[in-house]
């Protein structure tokens, strides 16, 4: 069964003061990411990406949603873009100027569209590097003496896409991969810090940008017949992994790449997009 909230799973104190800083936060996977860390008792969530107007709504909605769930948690509205080092060094900056600290990093600002390798613009390719991969690294490198002092978590998004060589997704696979190989290198470079670095791979999550952009006609019904769990997965169901990491729960978890998507990577990696 779906899940679309985390009632009866963790306690709503499992993350209790914490501080965490969500890029690509404003929409999404991400902003339900930012609103499960928020009822979880984070006392202050960033949420950063470049388009200001829509992050202040997301982040007046995220903090009204905490409250109407009885959690004292703020949402604040940060606006970077994760291609730029000083844009996110400064973001960074005015979080733990606002809040005292840093524990949780999220890097989730991604870009992504179909595109065939051979007709795809250099630009392009360099584009989707930039957001995705150089993206968390800025990010992480900049969140590292934040981590450090507080014994901090990085939760890298990634996806499964680069897992069986998928059409029309060479650029993000790259960028993804790179973000898996990562996760590994910073878990292992900052274990001795007591930073955990690990990271979530989401399938095909149902009513979201990316299965809108990626999926071509028809895709949604081959899913329902392919994925062996039936059906799309919920934004929450990715949360909920990212809550989980998170957590003390998961102490001992570092360098791992989590696969949420029903199995859907082993049976549908394969199939023919049209041509793009
Ligand atoms: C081919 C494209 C393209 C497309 C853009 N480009 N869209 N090429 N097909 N559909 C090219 C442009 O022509 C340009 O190259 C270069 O990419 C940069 O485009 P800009 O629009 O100038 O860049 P920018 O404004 O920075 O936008 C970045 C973006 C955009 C990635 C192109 O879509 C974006 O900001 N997206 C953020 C949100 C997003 O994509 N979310 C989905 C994530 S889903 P030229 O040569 O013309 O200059 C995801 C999960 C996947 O990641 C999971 C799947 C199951």
């Amino acid at each position: 069964m779906a899940a679309t909230s985390t009632a009866n799973v963790f306690t709503r104190d499992a993350l209790r003061g914490k501080i965490a800083f969500v890029t690509g936060g404003g929409t999404g996977i991400c902003k339900d990411i930012a609103q499960t860390l928020l009822e979880h008792g984070c006392a202050g969530v960033a949420i950063v990406s470049r388009k200001m107007a829509v992050l202040e709504q997301s982040a007046r909605e995220l903090t009204a949603k905490a409250a109407a769930a009885g959690a004292s948690g703020v949402c604040v509205a940060l606006a970077a873009d994760v291609r730029v080092p000083e844009q996110i060094e400064k973001a960074l900056a005015d979080c733990v100027a606002r809040f005292g600290k840093l524990d949780i990093l999220v890097n989730g600002a991604a870009g992504n569209f179909l595109a065939l390798s051979a007709k795809m613009s250099y630009n392009a390719f360099k584009t989707v590097i930039e957001i995705d991969l150089l993206g968390t690294f800025y990010t992480s490198r900049a969140a590292y003496p934040y981590l450090v002092k507080s014994k901090g978590n990085i939760i890298n998004i990634t996806m499964t896409n680069h897992y069986t060589g998928m059409q029309l997704q060479a650029h993000a696979g790259a960028a993804k991969s790179g973000i898996d190989a990562m996760t590994r290198h910073h878990a292992v470079e900052w274990g001795q810090d007591g930073i955990r670095v690990n990271a979530i791979a989401p399938g095909p999550i149902e009513n979201t940008e990316g299965m809108s952009k990626l999926a071509p006609p028809g895709y949604n019904e081959t899913l329902q017949r392919t994925i062996p769990l039936g059906r799309m997965g919920t934004v929450r169901e990715v949360a909920n992994a990212v809550l989980f990491l998170a957590s003390e729960a998961a102490s001992y978890v570092t360098g791992a790449i989590l696969v949420v998507d029903g199995a859907a990577w082993m049976t549908i990696g394969g199939m023919n997009y049209p041509d793009g």
